[in-house]
């Protein structure tokens, strides 16, 4: 078990990574949500400039959680209990019934950014600042492509187990009714991108196609599908622990204005069609820290050795970083 991980049905804790919590979306300047994540309560609000915060939920004073009943008050947020305003810093800025401003009247602020139609927040085991990005994708800011659209649920797992979905080639034949995939996975530190070939018929014909994966740590992927002359397709793929044992999975969808039509629907719905097989697997596994793994299954053990850079306490190099 790595260290910090919770005697369950998973060996990991909360890896470090960008995650989202809300797409760009759902949240309006002015609007607060509570929000768990992280296996912690913190609360996402949009300032009237337009700016997504992230702070801890429970107010230093009391103990009010902010994100019931607390408002958005320009670019800060009012507690609902006693009405001492925190900027996005996490800073106390007022105590309309005090005349100083007490030590340690502060709540804790998250690193955030909005990107791919998603508000993502960097969190790290033992609180380092982010030691990769995740980037824009410029298809979202392309108007050749369409507005995004999205689709969300929870499932009853561990981050690490679905990104380790796409190297596990058999289960493709066993789950999806498909053939065993070739593929290829290309890591450079800390990227990682797995490339499968496939088949699209069109009205324009039958072209050869191939399904990229670009990950950003084990919580953001661009996959993007290539191939048809003229026509693209984008998915920005989000799962975010809520804690050790259950993820948010939220994906944005974007496709070239020509397919914006059924075609591009059909995509999209097929997506999110193709995934819900996996779901029950998912929510009911174990994890085998030493599968018997046979000649044809795919690249899971290198997929693995990847993914523990995002537990920086099991490696000491990072770590030792982390601490001040
Ligand atoms: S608990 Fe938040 S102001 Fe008192
Ligand atoms: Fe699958």
């Amino acid at each position: 078990m790595l260290p910090g991980g919770m005697p369950g049905r998973f060996p990991f804790p909360v890896p470090d990574g960008w995650f989202a919590v809300a797409t760009s979306a759902e949240l309006a300047p002015g609007e607060v949500r509570a929000i768990r994540a992280f296996a912690r309560d913190l609360v996402l609000f949009r300032t009237a400039s337009g700016r997504p915060v992230v702070v801890d939920a429970h107010c230093p004073h009391l103990g009010a959680h902010l994100g019931v009943g607390g408002r958005v008050i320009g670019e800060s947020i009012r507690c609902p209990f006693h009405g001492w305003r925190f900027d996005a810093g996490g800073r106390c800025v007022e105590i309309g019934y005090a005349r100083r401003i007490p030590r340690g009247a502060r709540t804790r602020s998250w690193d955030v950014i909005e990107r791919n139609a998603m508000i993502l927040v960097w969190h790290h085991l033992e609180g380092a600042p982010p030691f990769f990005e995740v980037p824009a994708l410029p298809e979202f800011d392309d108007p050749d492509w369409t507005e995004p659209r999205h689709y969300e649920r929870c499932v009853r797992s561990a981050v690490q187990e679905l990104a380790e979905n796409d190297h596990d080639t058999a289960h493709f034949r066993y789950v999806h009714g498909l053939e065993i995939p070739e593929i290829e996975v290309q890591y450079d530190g800390l990227q990682r991108t797995v490339v499968t070939g496939g088949i699209r018929e069109t009205d324009a014909g039958r072209f050869r196609t191939r399904l990229v994966r670009r990950s950003f740590g084990l919580g953001a992927m661009a996959v993007r599908s290539e191939g048809v002359p003229g026509a693209g397709t984008l998915l920005f793929n989000s799962l975010t622990p809520i804690d050790e044992e259950n993820v948010h999975l939220r994906w944005s969808f974007t496709v070239t204005r020509n397919l914006a039509g059924s075609v591009g629907r059909d995509f999209i719905d097929g997506l999110i069609e193709a995934v819900q097989p996996d779901i029950p697997i998912w929510e009911n596994k174990v994890y085998r820290p030493e599968p018997p793994l046979c000649d044809g299954d795919g690249p899971v053990a290198g997929f693995r050795r990847w993914a523990l850079q995002f537990y920086s306490h099991a490696r000491p190099d990072r770590a030792a970083a982390a601490r001040p």
